[in-house]
């Protein structure tokens, strides 16, 4: 089938043909992005250990997403590595000690790829914010590249943090929008079976900055209780995009860590709808 789809395939182009042969592996959620929707059970949970080969690789876990998913995973008994630009996480907590930190920029040479050693999964919060041409590179280039990489490794499954579309702003921030659709074709591309992509709105917790930590959870959190009221309204073109309800960080490091590691848990794209919903399972 790969020869079938070449670099410009779209998702929509992608799941439908993938749709027709696949019905029934691909969670359903109520992202507008696929053209049709495709309906089907919910994996149940597996809820037991993982084997102890399984190896995660977190993209970016010194971030603010990456460094809860790094939490999640060693709660979760898995052996964790993290790859960034700077390396160390600056979080003074004891759990930190047990991931292994390696430097690397997704960017510039191939010395990175070494952390791709022994992984079975990856969950890759790489992305951020900057002139046009920057967030193509970030949120787009270097996943790509980390993708490519991680498929020739032989890396089982790999998780994007993508983001939800945002309607107008979609226009005003081009080059992130357009470097995340973009990883996420080369996901579907490389890991037809083994993708999961992740596309909240805007997330909350406490997010670290230097040595303080902001309280983000004190607009997200009853933000989200609002939100989640106003659903009907998130289909209005445009606007509503921008009505989708804020998510808890830590939910969004369940799910990650749950798509990287459970082999039933169906590849494509997880809305913020399934998020919360995929986080609320035991
Ligand atoms: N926060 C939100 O509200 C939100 C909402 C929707 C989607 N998302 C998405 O979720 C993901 C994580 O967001 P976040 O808020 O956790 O961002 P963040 O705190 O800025 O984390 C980004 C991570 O990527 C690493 N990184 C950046 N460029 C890199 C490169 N070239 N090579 C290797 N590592 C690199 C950074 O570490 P170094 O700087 O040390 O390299 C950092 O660990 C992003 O893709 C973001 O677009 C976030």
């Amino acid at each position: 089938m790969s020869r079938l789809i070449h670099s410009r395939l779209t998702l929509s182009s992608f799941y439908n043909r993938l749709g027709s042969t696949w019905r029934g592996r691909c969670l359903s959620t109520e992202s507008s992005n696929i053209d049709e929707p495709i309906k089907v059970e919910e994996a149940e949970t597996v809820n037991e250990p993982p084997p102890p080969s399984d190896k995660l690789l977190v993209l970016g876990g010194n971030g603010f997403v990456g460094s809860h998913v790094c939490k999640e995973a060693l709660n979760r008994g898995l052996s964790v590595a993290s790859l960034s630009r700077s390396g160390n996480s600056s979080i003074q907590e004891p759990w930190a000690n047990n991931v292994q930190w390696h430097q690397g920029d997704l960017l510039s040479g191939s010395s990175w790829k070494e952390a791709l050693s022994g992984v079975t999964s990856i969950v890759s919060c790489v992305g951020g914010f900057g002139s046009n041409s920057y967030m193509y590179k970030i949120n787009g280039t270097a996943n790509i590249t980390a993708i490519r990489a991680a498929a020739e490794k032989g890396v089982k499954r790999f998780v994007y943090v993508s983001a939800a579309d945002s309607g107008v702003m979609n226009y005003i921030l081009q080059g992130y929008y357009d470097g995340k659709r973009a990883a996420e074709t080369e996901l579907l591309v490389r890991f037809p079976y083994g993708h999961v992509i992740l596309r909240p709105g805007f997330i909350y917790g406490n997010r670290r900055v230097g040595n303080m930590e902001l309280p983000l959870g004190v607009i997200g959190s009853p933000l989200e209780m609002v939100l989640q009221q106003a659903k009907p309204l998130s289909q209005v073109p445009l606007v509503g995009p921008l009505l989708t309800p804020p998510v808890n960080v830590t939910a969004v490091a369940k799910v990650a860590v749950r798509a990287a590691i459970d082999p039933v848990f169906p590849p494509g794209i997880v809305d913020v709808n399934g998020i919360l919903r995929y986080s609320q399972q035991k």
